[in-house]
């Protein structure tokens, strides 16, 4: 097959370090067959998905389920993340070893942390004799029980209960000085908080094993999208303030923060539709990274080499998986990006299950174009695909 390449970016497929795909139990919202089509179409060849399904995926059985259907459905490959504690609910460690053996990359808390220093040390002691990383959501529940958004001037200007960066804060600091002692392989997932980056910074400079990533939301948003009530804009950790966004860039930039994850958390109308403090949080993720991220490459706020290493080698490095690469006589896995391509980001054709994102509607520019995961085509949009069916030699495609 010869394609027309010019003028795009060709690069590593990326791979996606958290996302909820809701198989089992919340099918409505999104399955595997959907998630991994709406990660194809973001440009993704791997995805790991994260442990609070219905049941939680806390067994070797829900990981080797999962895995199989992925397997079924073909496109991106999945990557289980099991539970740090059965049902996630931070008392009895999960059998994580064999979560491992079926397939389990990382194991992982709930949006909700309840589990105690005293878990906490030994889930990280235990993880650290398979070197299995161990994720944290990064949430004292008991700091922000009942909060709605970020805790400043506009949540009370809202009347909404707000959530301190503090709670996050806390929960960094706690874990950081527990894989101190462990010795363990500890990844903070969607850190939102400046305090959060300040502690990563002095632990990366005392060489602990720690790893952490941000979300395109909170690279781009901050708590005023939340002004109009929008329910679309709940999300946990919260959007927070232009301090906070700068901070989480700049910690990007310099490496402080290695990972770009999408935090993908689709949610139905009738779980969004509703006042704002019975909505959801969360949003979906997996095929906005390209036109979101792009903006900040084109501001300046980031560059285009850091973007594609935060989506490849470095989420790679954390699950131990290289990165999905170009070399000839690998499997291919890459992405085909068109970088000037603007477009309206049009609810029709979201291939998620779900449309709770506030940049429906959006005039955004950056298209994925192609992705190859495991050496076969698993997206092409509607150029490429006219492209590749035009006849060849002259006048024909041409590389
Ligand atoms: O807003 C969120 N929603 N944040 C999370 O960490 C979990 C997610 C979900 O599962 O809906």
């Amino acid at each position: 097959q010869v394609l027309n390449g010019q003028g795009m970016l060709l690069v590593p497929a990326f791979i996606d370090l958290h996302a909820h795909l809701r198989e089992p139990g919340q099918e409505y919202k999104e399955d595997i067959a959907s998630g991994l089509a709406a990660a194809a179409a973001g440009g993704f060849a791997h995805v790991c998905v994260m442990p609070n399904t219905r049941p939680v995926n806390d067994t070797r059985a829900i990981t080797e389920m999962m895995v199989a259907r992925a397997r079924e459905v073909g496109g991106p490959a999945l990557h289980p993340i099991g539970a740090i504690t059965v049902g996630q609910k931070g008392k009895e460690l999960a059998e994580m070893a064999d979560m491992k053996e079926a397939g389990a990359v990382a194991v992982s808390d709930d949006g909700h942390c309840v589990t105690s220093s005293a878990v906490m040390r030994r889930a990280l002691e235990y993880a650290s004799t398979f070197d299995m990383p161990v994720i944290q959501h990064a949430e004292d529940h008991a700091l922000t029980e009942g909060a709605q958004m970020h805790e400043g001037a506009i949540s009370t200007r809202l009347g909404l209960r707000g959530w301190p960066r503090v709670a996050e804060d806390i929960i960094v600091a706690r874990d950081v000085l527990l894989a101190e002692v462990t010795g363990a392989r500890y990844h903070v997932a969607h850190v939102s908080s400046l305090g959060a980056v300040r502690i990563l910074r002095e632990a990366k400079g005392r060489g602990i094993a720690v790893t952490a990533e941000v979300t395109p939301h909170h690279l781009t948003l901050t708590d005023e999208a939340v002004i109009g009530y929008d329910t679309v804009c709940k999300v946990n950790p919260p959007l927070r303030e232009q301090a906070d966004v700068d901070a989480l860039r700049e910690a990007l930039a310099d490496g402080t923060i290695d990972v770009i994850a999408t935090d993908h958390a689709p949610h139905s109308s009738l779980e969004k539709d509703c006042e704002f403090a019975e909505a959801s949080p969360g949003m979906i993720g997996l095929e906005l990274v390209v036109p979101v991220l792009l903006g900040l490459v084109r501001s300046g706020a980031l560059s285009l080499g850091r973007l594609v290493d935060a989506l490849t080698r470095a989420p790679g490095r954390v699950i131990g998986l290289g990165a999905p690469t170009l070399a000839v006589g690998q499997r291919a896995e890459l992405c085909l990006i068109d970088p000037e391509r603007r477009y309206r980001i049009d609810p029709a054709r979201l291939r998620s299950k779900s449309r709770n994102t506030p940049f429906l509607g959006r005039e955004l520019v950056g298209q994925v174009c192609l992705t190859l995961a495991g050496g076969r085509v698993v997206f092409a949009d509607s150029l490429v695909e006219a492209q590749s069916s035009a006849p060849r030699g002259p006048g024909g495609p041409v590389s």
